[in-house]
């Protein structure tokens, strides 16, 4: 089988490495080659173990190419190129969750019985998107939660460990080929947000946009955070959350403090992990590298052998799931949350925030008040609530902000119990 790598980066060199490193064990496993014969790249690549070609007419022209291989990320041309592919009825692979969370649909429809895998989108090697088609099949799925985002993790539990720097984290993040190409896709959720998209299409057959749902992601946690969250015995993590709420589906991707005993919140480094629970299994959980290109290699190659086994299984062909649920409005969500707030330190200040919090209908659970430096004027407050709904603390912020004694931007995170 001869294999087309759209894409030479930290992702494409790694499969094509992989695919010749262990090109018997493979071929002992589906009775057949899997050959990767050309690649693409923008520039020429001069130690490439294949030969890289920069323009795509050459690759495509080729009709000897079995499976395309598209990991070149971005969402326009790749969609354009595989739509190609796929009218030629060619089979496509891709790593491209940016891709799938506006476009799956409409490229699953072209597809029909041409293989289409995409196991690696979502995950790095965590063999999710087989788990919820495949071995999760008989279940009704209650709720999907997961550390989707291996960058932003790995930023948390280096900040948490040890005390390092968000910017120079990430920097390292991207040296080791964690990061997307725009690393904003990482650090402000809507990575970790078309994973859980495509996700909650194959669970819930929702058909949402990136641009419906609630994004957050860890730019604005800080130290401060961290600190009180190691006091009070919690743990940061950056999750996303899809679950069935009031015959609804609530999707939310934001970061959250987890009581630190909590299975998620010891899933440390660039791992990640999905708790997913069904009505029949209950809860099963998933760990594993989340990024990287050998990881996400693992996952690539694993579409690429099921496609040489000629298996109809449902992980590379069309699953289309089409259901009524509709989105949960964000003003529903129902969960307990996390202030900080900068004040000015002089009377009734502290009176004035528990009252605006009474009349919005939010209780106090936790309390703390920084001792404020020598010569500064200003403290620094930290409240968790109970629960109360999305809409209340919003409205309890827009309040707050227009207060004269509030000195900073507030920062609220929400609690996953
Ligand atoms: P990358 O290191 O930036 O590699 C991208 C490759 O595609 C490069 O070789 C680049 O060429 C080539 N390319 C980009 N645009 C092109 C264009 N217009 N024409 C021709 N070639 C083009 O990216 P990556 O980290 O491997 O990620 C690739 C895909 O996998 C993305 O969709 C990403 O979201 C997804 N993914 C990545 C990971 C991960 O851990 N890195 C994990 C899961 C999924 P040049 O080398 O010449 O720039
Ligand atoms: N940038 C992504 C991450 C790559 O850090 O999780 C894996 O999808």
């Amino acid at each position: 089988m001869k294999v087309a790598i759209l894409g030479y980066g930290t992702v494409g060199s790694a499969v094509v490495e992989t695919l010749l490193k262990n090109q018997d064990l493979i071929k002992a496993r589906c009775d057949e080659e899997i050959i990767p014969v050309i690649a693409l790249a923008r520039s020429p690549k001069k130690n490439a173990l294949i030969p890289v070609v920069c323009d795509i007419d050459e690759i495509l022209e080729r009709e000897d190419i079995d499976v395309f291989v598209e990991l070149m990320g971005g969402i326009d041309l790749p969609f354009e190129l595989i739509s190609k592919i796929l009218k030629r009825k060619k089979a496509v692979i891709t790593a491209n969750k940016a891709l799938l969370a506006y476009h799956r649909d409409e490229l699953e429809k072209l597809a029909q019985d041409t293989a289409f895998g995409y196991e690696a989108s979502v995950a790095g090697g965590i063999p999710i998107i087989k788990i919820l088609k495949e071995g999760l099949s008989a279940n009704n799925i209650f709720s999907i939660k997961g550390i989707l985002n291996g960058t932003s993790n790995y930023i948390l539990s280096k900040m948490a460990e040890d005390n390092a720097k968000f910017q120079e984290v990430l920097k390292k993040a991207q040296e080791l080929g964690y990061a997307e190409a725009d690393p904003t896709f990482d650090i402000e959720g809507y990575d970790a947000a078309h994973k859980l998209l495509i996700l909650a299409n194959i669970a819930y057959g929702l058909r949402v946009k990136p641009e419906d749902i609630l994004i957050e992601g860890i730019s604005r946690v800080s130290d401060e955070d961290i600190y009180f969250a190691k006091e009070f015995e919690y743990t940061i993590k950056h999750l996303g959350i899809a679950k069935i709420k009031d015959e609804k589906i609530e999707l939310r991707v934001h970061p959250a403090m987890l009581d630190k005993d909590k299975m998620l919140a010891k899933v440390d480094g660039v791992m990640n992990a999905i708790s997913v629970y069904g009505d029949i299994l209950g809860e099963s959980l998933y760990y594993g590298a989340g990024a990287g290109g050998k990881a996400t290699a693992s996952a690539v190659i694993a579409d690429l052998i099921d496609i040489a086994r000629k298996e109809k299984n449902s992980a590379i062909f069309g699953y289309l799931n089409d259901t009524s649920y509709k989105l949960l409005d964000k003003d529903e969500i129902y969960t307990r949350y996390y202030l900080r707030l900068k004040v000015l330190d002089k009377i009734g200040v502290l009176s004035k925030i528990t009252q605006l919090m009474s009349e919005h209908q939010i209780s106090i659970d936790t309390f703390l008040q920084k001792s404020k430096k020598e010569k500064e004027d200003c403290s620094t407050l930290f409240f968790i609530t109970h629960q109360t709904y999305e809409k209340n603390i919003q409205i309890l912020i827009q309040k707050l902000k227009e207060q004269e004694f509030i000195k900073s931007d507030i920062f609220m995170m929400r609690i996953e119990d």
